[in-house]
């Protein structure tokens, strides 16, 4: 129960900054960090040295593009490309162009919670691959699969890349895996990223660049925050901070408060006090193995069936179908 009940909690942002900041430890979602200004420091991330992620996945996806071209395009069937988190497209854009001068049969359909990203996808699909039909759809993972509406009888080839899915916990990951194979049909496929465990180090220097660029994204959640909900969070006063777990294979985003803060968000009528050195958690970023990612299979009803990976073993690509 809130006690608030003057405020109403009417959008999932409010809910879930509310229960949050309410919590201790506090934690926010890292998918609220995607906004105009988020999705632009993404897209500078993805430009760092540091983050391999990007690099090595267009490796794979160009290296792979004819096999992937038959595998998904199956004799030429007509079949529906849809992207979770699609962001920029980046990679995907290999696929399209590949796929497109392949002439295959598709439609491209791209998810994000970011309306901002979607619409930038849309316009510059327009103008690099004029002939493709897109149909963006806005939602979080977890609501948009029923929105599209396909008949049982349209293939569907799902895609999942940039590690997107290391975002969830491994409970929420077996969830929203499940969901996608109980929506999948048998010559359905979902073709995932997933960043592989490595030196640590490697890893650390992804998610804590010296610029300051990993700080600046993870901070945009305050911004936002300030900014929709009527807030004033000193973000100065919030240090990103990064650990990473080669046990487990997460690594997790914090901030931490400097000094002693209080902070209002008035749309939710909501004092937050935060003591010396108090975390707000951010992001996991789950790094993998093969027999993790067997296992996630194996709990969601999914058969791997193929892989792909780089040379130095870094990341890879996996082929599942429905169990
Ligand atoms: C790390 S970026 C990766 C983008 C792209 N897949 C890539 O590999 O370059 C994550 C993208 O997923 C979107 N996103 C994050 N959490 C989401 C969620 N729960 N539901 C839908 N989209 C989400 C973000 O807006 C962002 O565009």
């Amino acid at each position: 129960m809130h006690k608030q009940l003057a405020i109403s909690l009417d959008t999932p942002f409010k809910q879930e900054v509310y229960e949050g900041l309410t919590s201790y430890p506090k934690f926010l979602s890292s998918k609220y960090i995607y906004d105009e200004a988020g999705d632009k420091l993404f897209q500078n991330i993805m430009d760092m040295p540091e983050y391999y992620l990007t690099n090595t996945e267009y490796d794979i996806l160009e290296q792979n593009k004819t096999d992937l071209a038959q595998i998904f395009g199956c004799g030429k069937k007509p079949f529906h490309l849809i992207e979770m988190g699609a962001g920029d497209g980046k990679k995907t854009k290999i696929l399209l162009r590949h796929f497109t001068e392949q002439n295959l049969e598709f439609i491209f359909r791209p998810i994000d919670i970011s309306q901002n990203a979607l619409n930038q996808l849309q316009n510059n699909l327009k103008t690099e691959i004029p002939q493709l039909r897109t149909e963006p759809l806005q939602g979080t993972y977890f609501e948009t699969l029923q929105k599209l509406n396909l008949s049982t009888d349209e293939r569907k080839i799902i895609l999942f890349l940039g590690s997107n899915i290391g975002n969830l916990c491994h409970e929420e990951a077996v969830e929203f895996l499940s969901q996608i194979q109980e929506y999948m049909q048998p010559e359905d496929l979902l073709f995932i990223g997933f960043d592989q465990k490595k030196n640590p180090e490697t890893i650390l220097n992804a998610y804590n660049d010296e610029t300051g660029i990993t700080a600046k994204f993870n901070k945009n959640l305050l911004v936002r925050i300030n900014k929709e909900l009527d807030a004033n969070f000193n973000v100065d006063e919030f240090k990103h901070w990064e650990v990473y777990d080669p046990e487990t294979g997460t690594a997790k985003s914090y901030l931490v408060a400097k000094s002693p803060q209080e902070v209002f968000l008035q749309a939710l009528d909501l004092h937050v006090s935060f003591k010396a050195w108090e975390t707000i958690h951010t992001e996991i970023s789950q790094k993998y193995d093969d027999n993790t990612v067997q296992w996630l299979a194996e709990q969601s009803n999914l058969t791997i069936v193929d892989e792909f990976c780089d040379q130095k073993k870094y990341y890879k690509n996996y082929l599942l179908k429905k169990s």
